[in-house]
């Protein structure tokens, strides 16, 4: 049984989906609203690379943070940048323990490029940069963005693979120690977001089996940008039934807006129908709000106030 409490009542929420639903608002929102509840949190983009600007850490007003290291964004918030690259520093540093030898290494470019290329090495990285943070124990939360889908069953399926090959050792003892937390549903829990469309919402039934396949909890599923429902179920049948037998008024103004509304309906339908009854469903409208930050801010709001659980 869910346990209650907030959607980020975790040492680990991974927020994820596909490609443009809401996800770095979302993870904005769970930082924004469990660092307003009391909680020293830390946000993070996993990312490939750092040289593109950050939308995750500029809703925070810092677009390029200017080190590899979590900044303070304000009083116990912090932010971070999780990269394959700041990855294999940090285990280059432990490694060779002399600072001036590793900067030298990745100074390599025959080094950085094997790193990036060999099969599973940037999510080695990726991963040691996460337990490290883990093992820092300074948060009481860390509430990361994982960019794609793709991304993230490639992070959560990777630790059992690399300790096939590499079962102990700096590296394989880090893995064996990111694995216990991730498979650990008092520790870790996935929030997944999608859109009331059905192949969104189809994509992300199964990234849930997935999470669940590798024993990675979800906790929650977002159903984001619901569009609201100007007409009754009643007066849709006979709007439905009018644009029928009037085929001429398809060019009637909102037609189209109405088609997709059915769709998001529907859509809205399998998502209440199809998510495993122990995962919170939460649905949060489409907002009519015009900067990011907004959205970031009504989301904080509505995800604070869902408890998952029932429990006060
Ligand atoms: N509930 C909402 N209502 C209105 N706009 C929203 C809502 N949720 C997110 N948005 C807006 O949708 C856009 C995409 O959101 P966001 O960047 O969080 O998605 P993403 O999943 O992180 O995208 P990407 O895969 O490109 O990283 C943003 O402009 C955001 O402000
Ligand atoms: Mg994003």
């Amino acid at each position: 049984m869910a346990e209650a409490g907030h959607i980020w009542d975790r040492e680990l929420v991974l927020v994820t989906g596909k490609g443009g639903v809401g996800k770095t608002s979302v993870t904005a929102a769970l930082a924004k609203a469990a660092h307003r509840s009391g909680r020293r949190v830390l946000v993070g983009e996993v990312t490939p690379d750092t040289s593109t600007v950050s939308t995750l850490l500029g809703l925070f007003g810092q677009p390029r943070p200017a080190h590899e290291d979590p900044i303070e964004l304000a009083p116990n918030l912090y932010g971070v940048r999780i990269t394959p690259t700041i990855g294999h520093k940090l285990f280059l540093k432990a490694a060779l323990k002399i600072g001036l030898l590793v900067d030298t290494a990745m100074r390599s470019a025959a080094l950085t490029r094997f790193l990036l290329a060999a099969p599973a090495f940037p999510e080695i990285g990726t991963f040691y940069q996460l337990v490290t943070l883990l093992r820092q124990k300074r948060y009481d939360h860390l509430i990361l963005d994982l960019p794609a889908t793709g991304h993230a069953i490639g992070l959560i399926s990777l630790p059992k693979t690399v300790l096939r090959v590499l079962p102990a050792g700096l590296i394989g003892d880090a893995i064996k120690e990111g694995l216990e937390v991730l498979t650990n549903p008092k520790r870790t829990a996935a929030v997944l977001v999608t859109l009331p469309e059905s192949l969104p919402v189809t994509e992300s039934l199964e990234l849930c089996d997935a999470m669940r396949h590798h024993q990675v909890a979800v906790r929650s599923m977002i159903l984001n940008r619901m569009p609201s429902e100007p007409f009754s179920p009643l007066e849709l049948q006979a709007l439905d039934h009018h644009l029928a037998h009037r085929p001429g008024d398809r060019l009637l103004l909102g037609t189209k807006e109405l088609r997709r509304l059915e769709r998001a309906l529907e859509a809205r339908d399998l998502f209440r129908e199809r998510v495993p009854p122990e995962v919170e469903r939460v649905e949060v409208p489409a907002l009519e709000v015009r900067s990011q930050s907004a959205v970031v801010d009504h989301l904080a709001d509505a995800l604070a106030a869902v408890r998952i659980g029932g429990a006060p």
